[in-house]
């Protein structure tokens, strides 16, 4: 399969893991170029990484070789790199959320299929194997009809907005930077939302803390509700308790479990990709499952950093054999929509009080189990086979 040539647009944090695995673990893409703008951050990537090129943003829509952009912008910015890139005949590729509403989310994906492009959306966690192991799971009925779900996630997001400062900003509260990822998870393993009810409280206004930024920085509110507790009704039928408390502190107390007619299945943390699984059915000890897929978010290449952050930019690769193959891919435009749709649905319902009934829907497609990111003790083994059918 040709590959696809790509570039980076944003070398901020998360770059370092997306450049590395974009260069290392999936064959399907060629990175060219990188590019932002603030030229230096580019350059430094570039010069860390050994990227060929260094591009302005008006550059890279204008390449002809360049098929599909990565964007790694601040949310708040998405929409103008997004639509710019479509405009210019490229796929994107673009770190959550896709936009910070509903309505330009909507525009994008009217323009993506009227150009014919292939628009993808993070979280791309849901492609990781602690994810794709309880999808199948669920998917080889383990633990029956999904009755109802929980989800819970806590951070002290104003704080963490000192270190991460375009959390300052619209898309900055826990729900749209953090709360995506249990969203995403629910979503893929259950499908799409029929409504929405839901509560709400704002961030403070946050004082800084930290003197080591400078003592003269103004107060500043993240805009949006900090704080979200909401119920879902699914599609399917399933109904969920969310809860999302970003005015609390970091002591990450997430909590994903979803009950069934004939057994529980407690899910590991959908900010990562090896999240562990935990099967409960009555007096039985709690049962760990093994992986079923690839992915599982262990560095399999030489030590950085940023290997936290795990297998991020599989989504994108999956996008990319996808458009060589000619078929949707898995974390598409509709899931990255459906996504959005739901966090609006709750800010919605917390200011209205009404219950509200979402219009997008989405597919995805599990991927196929019996692929491992290792083997033999470290090397890096088959997971990229995973990605290639549809
Ligand atoms: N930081 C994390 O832990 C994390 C994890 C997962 C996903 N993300 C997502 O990744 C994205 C980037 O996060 P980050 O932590 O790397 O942010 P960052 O602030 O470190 O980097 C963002 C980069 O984008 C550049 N940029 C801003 N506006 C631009 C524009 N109009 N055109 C080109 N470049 C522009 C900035 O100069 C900066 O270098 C966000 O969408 C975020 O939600 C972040």
């Amino acid at each position: 399969m040709e590959k696809v040539r790509t570039a980076v647009v944003g070398c901020g944090m998360i770059s370092n893991i997306y450049i590395k695995n974009l260069k290392n673990l999936f064959s399907i893409i060629e990175l060219a170029a990188v590019g932002d703008i603030n030229r230096a951050a580019a350059e430094e990537k570039a010069r860390t990484y050994g990227i060929e090129r260094v591009m302005t943003i008006d550059e890279i829509a204008a390449s002809p070789d360049i098929e599909l952009v990565i964007n790694l912008t601040p949310a708040f910015v998405h929409y103008s790199v997004i639509r710019r890139m479509l405009e210019a005949g490229k796929h994107v590729w673009t770190e959550k959320v896709m936009t910070v509403t509903v309505e330009e989310a909507r525009d994008l994906c009217a323009l993506a299929d009227k150009k014919g492009l292939c628009l993808g959306a993070a979280p791309d966690t849901v492609l990781g194997a602690g994810l794709q192991t309880a999808r199948r799971a669920l998917d080889t009925d383990m633990i029956g009809t999904v009755t109802s779900g929980l989800a819970v996630i806590d951070r002290d997001q104003c704080l963490n907005s000192e270190v991460f400062t375009f959390l300052k900003g619209s898309g900055g509260t826990l729900p749209y930077d953090v709360g995506i990822y249990y969203i995403g998870a629910l979503l893929s393993l259950l499908g799409p939302v029929q409504s929405v009810k839901a509560f709400g409280a704002p961030a403070p206004v946050h004082e800084p803390r930290f003197l080591f930024h400078g003592a003269d920085q103004k107060p500043w509110q993240i805009p949006g509700s900090n704080v979200i507790s909401a119920s879902l009704r699914f599609q399917c039928g399933a109904l969920a308790s969310v809860l999302f408390d970003g005015n609390t502190v970091n002591v990450s107390q997430h909590a994903l479990t979803l009950f069934g007619t004939r057994g529980v299945l407690r899910i590991g943390d959908p900010d990562t990709f090896g999240g562990v699984n935990t099967l409960l059915y009555p007096d039985q000890a709690p049962c760990v499952l093994p992986f079923t897929h690839g992915y599982d978010g262990r560095n399999t290449v030489e030590p950085t950093p940023y290997d936290h952050y795990g297998h991020r930019g599989v989504g994108a690769a999956e996008m990319a054999y996808a458009i060589r193959q000619g078929r949707p891919n898995r974390c598409g435009k509709e899931y990255g929509l459906h996504c959005l749709e739901v966090l609006e649905g709750m800010e919605r319902s917390a200011a209205t009080g009404e219950t509200v009934e979402l219009n997008t829907r989405f597919t995805m497609a599990p991927l196929a189990p019996g692929y491992y990111s290792s083997f033999l003790g470290g090397m890096r083994a088959d997971a990229e086979g995973s990605l290639v059918n549809g």
